[in-house]
């Protein structure tokens, strides 16, 4: 048997050294917390876009009294860009939680399904998108949606 390793990588810095154009779109993932519905677990994600044209799409997440039916904010921002503009290829997308009156010190990083969701549209444009997760402690920087979801499933499979 042998034994095949995947690496992936992702930078860290502080808000302060980010480009402004990034420092916005995380305080507008950040502000979108307080719209979140989230009274089921109490905590609250907010997300942003930056689309390659300069235009920012902006959510949250959005809860259900039956649980599954809910989504994460990053889907939720996710497909209300690319509903509205789905010709503009996404080049950012910022994330930010809020639970029990705090911002989180470490980022939260995308559930699965968001991965995997983030990556369609990635493919969709043949451009990387970068995400940033915020934490109160600083911020990861990861420049393609490829290095969050190694070894994934594309249309490309099913050729
Ligand atoms: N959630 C997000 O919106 N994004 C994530 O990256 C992780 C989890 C939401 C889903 C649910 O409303 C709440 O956070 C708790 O899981």
């Amino acid at each position: 048997m042998e034994k095949k390793i995947i690496s992936t990588s992702f930078s860290f810095c502080h808000y302060e050294e980010l480009p402004t154009e990034y420092r916005q779109l995380i305080d507008n993932a950040k502000q979108q917390t307080k719209k979140s519905y989230s009274p089921y677990s109490g905590f609250s994600v907010g997300a942003a876009v930056l689309l390659e044209n300069g235009e920012v799409f902006s959510g949250s997440n959005q809860e259900n009294a039956a649980y599954p039916s809910g989504l994460c904010a990053e889907r939720t921002t996710l497909f209300y860009a690319n509903a509205q503009r789905p010709k503009i290829p996404v080049k950012a997308l910022a994330i930010a939680a809020f639970t029990k009156g705090a911002f989180l010190n470490e980022p939260i990083a995308p559930c699965g399904a968001c991965r995997q969701v983030l990556l369609e549209t990635e493919n969709r444009f043949a451009k990387p998108i970068q995400i940033l997760l915020y934490g109160e402690e600083g911020v990861f920087i990861i420049d393609s949606v490829k290095d969050l979801l190694p070894l994934s499933f594309t249309k490309e499979s099913m050729a």
